[in-house]
């Protein structure tokens, strides 16, 4: 594929079909998205990947959580970021969310319906697999985000050539104590982010969505050129 292509082609994916991804195809994503930068090519990332009955046993319990209304546990207060009021960033928030759930036929005051929509994230939309990446927390937090970000990008890019999709979810890693009991993930290591993998179910209406972005004029400044 093309990597203009693959850049155009990529969105996230909230349905999957279940059609189980060859543990070789993850291996080979993970190997080449690993060729990511990194600062002074520490490559913090680390890759749990899960599927069949351990990652079951993670969407039933996170399910669990979500019904009880469980707050994450404050080492994930990280991916839990407000956007200030009023600004074009919740702006974009509440687009993308309209345009999920008018896809989806779920009305503002239905509230179960909004509710059953939620859960789908925390069951990682049905994929066959789900990759979490992990980095040490004796780590500085910023500058690891923003290695884990290359090699995020890259997984999601190298997998459209495998025809596989991907949906990159806080949803996937906000209840670290699901993960680290069934995925036995230690102490040690902060959970970053949490991919949901597999082939894309091309019926399902939320993943018609199309995401907008800013004309790039609008946020581009250029000096001296
Ligand atoms: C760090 C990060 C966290 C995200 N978390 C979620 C999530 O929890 N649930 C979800 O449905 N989408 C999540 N997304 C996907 C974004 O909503 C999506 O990338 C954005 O709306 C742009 O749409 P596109 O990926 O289709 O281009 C996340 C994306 C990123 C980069």
């Amino acid at each position: 594929m093309e990597l203009q292509d693959a850049i155009n082609g990529r969105k996230s994916i909230r349905r999957f079909l279940p059609k189980a991804v060859p543990k070789e195809t993850l291996r080979k994503i993970l190997e080449l998205s690993a060729r990511a930068p990194s600062a002074e090519n520490t490559q913090p990332w680390e890759f749990y990947v899960l599927g069949g009955e351990t990652l079951d046993k993670i969407r039933t319990d996170n399910v669990e959580k979500v019904r009880n209304y469980e707050m994450p546990p404050p080492e994930m207060h990280h991916i839990m970021v407000e956007r200030p009021k009023g600004s074009v960033f919740r702006e974009r928030q509440v687009e993308i969310g309209k345009q999920l759930y008018g896809l989806m036929g779920i009305a503002r005051e239905d509230k179960a319906g909004r509710a059953a929509w939620v859960e789908e994230g925390f069951r990682y939309f049905k994929a066959p697999a789900a990759i979490i990446i992990v980095a040490e927390k004796s780590l500085p937090i910023e500058g690891t985000y923003l290695d884990v970000g290359a090699v995020m990008q890259n997984i999601c890019l190298v997998a459209l050539d495998f025809g596989l999709h991907t949906c990159i979810e806080n949803q996937g890693i906000t209840y670290s104590e699901v993960l680290r009991k069934h995925a036995d993930i230690p102490e040690t290591k902060r959970l970053m982010a949490a991919i949901a993998i597999g082939y894309a179910d091309p019926d399902f209406p939320a993943n018609k969505v199309e995401s907008r972005r800013e004309p790039i004029d609008h946020i581009i400044t250029w000096c001296g050129i």
